[in-house]
């Protein structure tokens, strides 16, 4: 997991998990946590993650944790000689409070 600071508040974060180990619900639980954490402890309120829209995975990740998609960037990068798309996905303490009422009941 990497969590870039954007200010004293706003993160960005990003996962990896290994190949050999994927779709096994890490990501899921590892995102969850390191959101948790943010909130909870670290004393963030707004959190964000950048996904390439061809990846399936991590669009699925973000749905499935709850992040809430706000953008989508047409173009917004070369990748091997093609643009790409971007969405990217936030969720703020109080959203990240609902959802997890909603998630226990
Ligand atoms: C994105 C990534 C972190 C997901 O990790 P993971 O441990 O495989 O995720 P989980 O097993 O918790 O799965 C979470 C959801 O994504 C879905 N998913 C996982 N891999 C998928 C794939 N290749 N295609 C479609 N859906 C996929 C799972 O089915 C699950 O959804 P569900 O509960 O509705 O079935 C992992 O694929 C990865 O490290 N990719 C490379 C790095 C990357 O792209 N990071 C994201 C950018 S920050």
């Amino acid at each position: 997991m990497e969590c870039d600071w954007d200010n004293s508040t706003s993160a960005e974060l990003g996962i990896l998990v290994e190949p050999g180990t994927q779709r096994r619900g890490i990501g899921n639980t590892a995102l969850a946590q390191v959101i948790d954490f943010a909130f909870e402890e670290a004393g963030a309120t707004r959190l964000w993650v950048g996904v390439v829209s061809s990846n399936a995975a991590a669009l699925r990740l973000c749905q499935r944790v709850g992040l809430v998609e706000k953008k989508r960037v047409p173009d917004a990068a070369l990748e091997g000689g093609h643009w790409v798309d971007h969405v990217y996905f936030s969720v703020l303490s109080e959203e990240w409070r609902r959802i997890e009422t909603v998630q226990k009941t």
